[in-house]
């Protein structure tokens, strides 16, 4: 299953956006645009679906409702979010998922539900509030997605939620793990328990997996020959074997990794991982830019087998310069007072005109993610 739209209301700086998305998009906007925000509203839904989630602690987990409501509103009006659900190839809507949230005016002031809606195909099955919730106004302190006793009809959008990944892994977090204390972040956005992630799926699997990146690291890391996942006293590791002239100085841990490589096989590894959506935020980061422009393909061709959605940002010309991406897999964000917006590449005349002439996707949307007064950086 993919999500195959997702309209956002006073969602952090959106306002009111209704985004088609495809099966591999890529989103693109100036710093601040919004791009982790977009992705974040997909998280958020995975907060509430998950073992353990909920609308209560998802909504704690950003700071409470006056964080993510849009500053752009100007009362305080619902925060609202509605997914559509299709097929990995298919436009034809299987599920759509609504829910409108407010803060309670009094009491404890709790983040509650102004309605949740679910729809199978056309019709409606769920429609909260309902003569249960208006009798216990309590009951809209939660959602029915994160209640298996009330999901029934539509678990799978549940389970399709839940497996939802982020991955923006940070170097530094993997190598130094215990340099960095503190709880840990939910879902492990950037990779500090990655190593853990490795060592619990099954030898075989793991193997399997590992052996594909040693394939794909031996192409892209120089004198790279071959990496083993070990584990010393209890604690998991990824050596790696250089080429070397002495043949027992080539090992080396992940914490003498290159960032680079290290993205690399986060990367690879998430895109074999699951098949729930991923969202990949700036894949390009620490790369060289050979690498980064095959990125698309590769995601191309691992998402396929698995029918998998992968969404992901970034402001890479390189990575955009793939002759196989289609304007329609590319979202524009453009910043205004009223708060962002958002528009499929395919959907702006202009770019559609630049590359009948000639230029690449990059070339006619790139200019466009950069600030309106950039050249007055220099007289700072
Ligand atoms: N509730 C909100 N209303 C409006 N803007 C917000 C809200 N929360 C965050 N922002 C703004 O969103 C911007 C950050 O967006 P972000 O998604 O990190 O951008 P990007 O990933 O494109 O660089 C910041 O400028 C911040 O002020
Ligand atoms: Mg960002």
């Amino acid at each position: 299953m993919i999500i195959s739209r997702i309209i956002l209301k006073n969602w952090k700086n959106f306002k009111d956006i209704d985004v088609p998305l495809r099966s591999r998009t890529f989103m693109v906007g100036p710093n601040a645009s919004g791009k982790s925000n977009l992705l974040d509203a997909f998280r958020f839904l995975r907060d509430i679906a998950k073992p353990g989630g909920g609308l209560q602690n998802a909504v704690l987990d950003r700071g409470g409702i006056s964080k993510i409501r849009c500053l752009a509103a100007r009362t305080h009006p619902d925060v609202e979010i509605e997914i559509h659900l299709s097929e990995f190839d298919s436009d034809d809507v299987l599920w759509k998922y609504a829910i409108g949230i407010k803060q309670e005016v009094r009491g404890y002031r709790l983040p509650i539900l102004t309605y949740e809606r679910v729809w199978k195909e056309d019709k409606l099955i769920l429609n909260r509030p309902d003569n249960n919730d208006k009798k216990d106004k309590e009951r809209l302190t939660q959602t029915h997605l994160e209640q298996i006793n009330a999901n029934k009809e539509f678990r799978e959008i549940t389970r399709f939620l839940e497996s939802t990944v982020y991955l923006h892994l940070l170097p530094q977090l993997l190598k130094h793990p215990q340099s960095f204390t503190g709880p840990d972040l939910p879902g492990d956005p950037f990779g500090k328990g990655f190593l853990e992630r490795i060592s619990k799926v099954n030898e075989k699997t793991r193997n399997a997996w590992l052996k594909k990146i040693e394939t794909a690291l031996k192409i892209a890391v120089p004198q790279f020959n071959k990496f083993e996942f070990k584990e010393e006293n209890g604690r998991p590791h990824l050596e790696a074997v250089y080429d070397h002239w002495r043949p027992k100085a080539g090992k080396q841990k992940e914490d003498q990794f290159s960032d680079g490589t290290l993205r690399l096989i986060g990367l690879l590894w998430s895109l074999q991982e699951g098949d729930g959506l991923l969202l990949l935020e700036e894949p390009e980061l620490s790369l060289n830019s050979a690498i980064v422009s095959k990125i698309p393909a590769l995601i191309f061709k691992l998402q396929k087998p698995k029918k998998r959605q992968v969404l992901i940002t970034t402001h890479s010309l390189d990575l955009l310069s793939d002759k196989g991406i289609s304007l329609d897999e590319i979202l524009v964000l453009s910043p205004s007072v009223e708060g962002t917006i958002v528009l499929t590449a395919s959907s702006i005349p202009e770019i559609k005109s630049m590359l009948e002439g000639g230029m690449s996707p990059a070339q006619a949307i790139l200019p466009r993610t950069k600030p309106k007064n950039i050249n007055q950086l220099t007289l700072f």
